[in-house]
C-alpha cells in the first residue's frame, strides 16, 4: 500500500470535508496491521485492553508498563493510520506526571496520547500539547471513573447540568488544542451540538450518528470477547463462534 502517513491535521481535514472518520482499537501487531490494511485511519491502543485482553474487571487496573508493552507491539505494524495510546488511570494526576508518562508512550511508538476528562485535566493537557505531543480528549462516560459511577456505564448529557458540563469540558479541550475528542455515551443531541460547535474532530462511541467519526473496541465489533458486548454495538463478526467451530473440527479430526 502506498497511502501516505495520516497525521492529526489529516483527521481535522476529514472533519472539514465531512468525511466520516473510522477509528478502532488495536492492542497488538497483527490487529494493527490488519486494520491498517482495511484503511482505518485512526487506531488507538486503548486501556480497554485491560478488560478485553488482560482479563481485568475494568480499566482502573491497567499500568503504564502494560500500556507501553502493547503500544510497542501495535506500533511495530508501522501503520499508515495515525496510532496513539491511552494514558492509564492515575498516570496523569499532575501536569509533570502526565507529560512524563505521555513521553513514555511516545517512546513506545504512540503518535498521540489520549486521556479522560475535560476542564479538570486542563493543566495536564496543556503540558502534553506544549511538549509537541498531539492529544485526543475523552469526555462523557469515563471508564476510568467507573468505581465513582457505582460500576454503571451511564449516558451523559441528559440533564441541564450534564449538558453544561460537557460543553464546558469540550471548550477546555478545544482551547488547549486537542485535535480530536472521544465522546463516550453522550446523548445524540449533545454529541451533535459539540460536533457542530468545536473545531476538533468528535469520535463517538455510543453517542449517536452525528459525530465526525466513530470508534469501537475491536473485539466488540468482531466478537473475540463474547462474554460482554455493549448494547450500542452491532457485531459484524462472531469470531468466538468461528474459533469454537474450528477448534471443535480440529479436535474431532485428531
Ligand atoms: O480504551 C478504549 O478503548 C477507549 C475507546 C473505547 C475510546 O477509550
Amino acid at each position: 500500500m502506498n497511502s501516505p502517513k495520516i497525521t492529526p491535521a489529516d483527521i481535522r481535514a476529514m472533519k472539514a470535508r465531512r468525511e466520516k472518520i473510522a477509528a478502532l482499537t488495536a492492542y497488538d501487531f497483527p490487529t494493527a496491521k490488519l486494520l491498517d490494511e482495511c484503511g482505518v485511519p485512526l487506531l488507538l491502543v486503548g486501556d480497554s485492553l485491560g478488560m478485553v485482553v488482560l482479563g481485568y474487571p475494568n480499566t482502573t487496573h491497567v499500568t503504564m508498563a502494560e500500556m507501553e508493552h502493547h503500544t510497542r507491539a501495535a506500533t511495530r505494524a508501522k501503520p499508515h493510520a495515525l496510532i496513539g495510546a491511552d494514558l492509564p488511570f492515575h498516570a496523569y494526576d499532575t501536569p509533570e506526571q502526565a507529560l512524563a508518562n505521555a513521553q513514555r508512550l511516545v517512546a513506545a511508538g504512540a503518535e498521540y496520547v489520549k486521556a479522560e476528562g475535560g476542564r479538570e485535566i486542563l493543566p495536564q493537557v496543556r503540558a502534553i500539547i506544549a511538549a509537541g505531543i498531539p492529544f485526543v480528549g475523552h469526555i462523557g462516560m469515563l471508564p476510568q471513573h467507573i468505581l465513582e459511577e457505582g460500576g454503571k456505564y451511564r449516558i451523559k448529557g441528559r440533564d441541564d447540568a450534564g449538558h453544561a458540563k460537557l460543553l464546558d469540558d469540550a471548550a477546555a479541550l478545544a482551547e488547549a488544542g486537542a485535535f480530536a475528542v472521544v465522546l463516550e455515551l453522550v446523548t445524540p443531541a449533545v454529541a451533535k451540538e459539540i460536533t457542530e460547535r468545536f473545531p476538533f474532530a468528535t469520535i463517538g462511541i455510543g453517542s449517536g450518528p452525528d459525530c465526525d467519526g466513530k470508534i469501537l473496541v475491536t473485539p466488540d465489533l468482531i466478537g473475540t470477547y463474547p462474554w460482554f458486548t455493549p448494547k450500542f454495538v452491532k457485531q459484524e463478526l462472531n469470531a468466538a463462534e468461528q474459533i469454537r467451530d474450528a477448534v471443535g473440527r480440529w479436535k474431532s479430526a485428531l
